[in-house]
C-alpha cells in the first residue's frame, strides 16, 4: 500500500553513543510534534541496530532498516550479514542498491535483484534504490538508466511481491552535495517510474507503490519536493543526522 514515509540513511556515521542519542531525539520529537500518519524507518549501521531496536520498538509507525543484506541464507562469507541475523533481531527494512554501494562495492542490477528476492523471502521490506549520473543526465539519458535499473532490478518480482517494496529514486549527482533535483526534475522521474509500474503490473499496483526521493533532501526544500502527486516521501542522509532537520522533513509530509 502506498505510504508516506521519511527514511534516514545515517550511513558509515556516529558512535554507539550518539546513534542513541540520535534515535531517542527523534523520537521524542516526532512523539511531541507530529500527529500524521507517515511512516518514519531508521537507516543504521550493523553494529547498532539492536540499540535503536529497543528505542523505537514501541512505536507502531517506526521501523528499522539495515543499509545492506548478503544474497546468500548463510555459510563461509566473512564479514557479511545475512537476512535471518537482520530479521533475529528486529530488523524490518533493508536499503538495497544504494548508489554509493553500486559505485564502490561495484554492486549491479543482476545482484541487486538476488538481493531483493533474499530479502522478500524473509519478510523484509526492501528499498530499493536507482538513480542517474552526472554525465547520464547531462547526456539525454537519465530515463534510459532509470528504466534499465528498475526493470533487471525489480521487474523480475511478480506483482504480490513488487507491492511489498519501496522505491527510493537518489540522482547520483544530488547525493551528498548539496545539490538537489528540482520538484519538477524530480516529480518527472517519478511519474516515469509509475509509468513502468503501470506497464508492467497495471495501475492499482503502481498507484499502491510507494516512491521516495533521495538526494539533499533538507527542512528547506522537503516541502516542495513532498508536494509533488508522486514523491511519496524521502531518503534523507546528511540531515537524518540531526534530529532536529530529520523531524522537520518528517513535518513535511
Ligand atoms: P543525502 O544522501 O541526503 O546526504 O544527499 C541521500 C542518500 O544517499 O540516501
Amino acid at each position: 500500500m502506498r505510504k508516506q514515509i521519511a527514511a534516514g540513511n545515517w550511513k558509515m556515521n556516529l558512535s554507539a553513543q550518539e546513534a542513541q542519542s540520535l534515535a531517542s531525539e527523534v523520537v521524542n520529537m516526532a512523539k511531541d510534534e507530529y500527529q500524521g500518519d507517515a511512516e518514519v524507518i531508521f537507516g543504521v549501521p550493523y553494529p547498532y541496530l539492536s540499540l535503536v531496536q529497543h528505542i523505537t520498538k514501541d512505536h507502531p509507525n517506526m521501523h528499522l532498516a539495515a543499509q545492506n543484506l548478503h544474497q546468500a541464507d548463510k555459510g563461509a562469507y566473512t564479514g557479511e550479514v545475512s537476512a535471518t541475523m537482520l530479521t533475529s533481531i528486529g530488523v524490518t527494512h533493508v536499503i538495497i542498491g544504494h548508489s554509493e554501494r553500486r559505485e564502490y562495492q561495484g554492486e549491479n542490477n543482476d545482484l541487486l535483484a538476488d538481493k531483493i528476492d533474499k530479502a522478500l523471502e524473509n519478510g523484509l521490506v526492501p528499498i530499493y534504490c536507482f538513480g542517474e549520473k552526472l554525465e547520464e543526465r547531462e547526456g539525454g539519458n537519465t530515463l534510459r538508466v532509470i528504466e534499465e535499473q528498475v526493470s533487471e532490478g525489480s521487474f523480475h518480482l511478480d506483482a504480490a511481491n513488487f507491492s511489498k517494496c519501496i522505491l527510493a529514486y537518489e540522482p547520483v549527482w544530488a547525493i551528498g552535495t548539496g545539490k538537489t533535483a528540482s520538484p519538477e526534475q524530480a516529480q518527472e522521474v517519478h511519474a516515469f517510474i509509475r509509468k513502468l509500474i503501470t506497464d508492467k503490473y497495471g495501475a492499482e499496483v503502481a498507484e499502491g507503490t510507494t516512491i521516495l526521493y533521495g538526494g539533499s533532501v533538507k527542512p528547506a526544500n522537503a516541502n516542495d519536493l513532498f508536494a509533488q502527486p508522486d514523491i511519496d516521501g524521502g531518503l534523507v542522509g546528511g540531515a537524518s543526522l540531526k534530529s532536529r532537520d530529520f523531524t522537520e522533513i518528517l513535518k513535511a509530509l
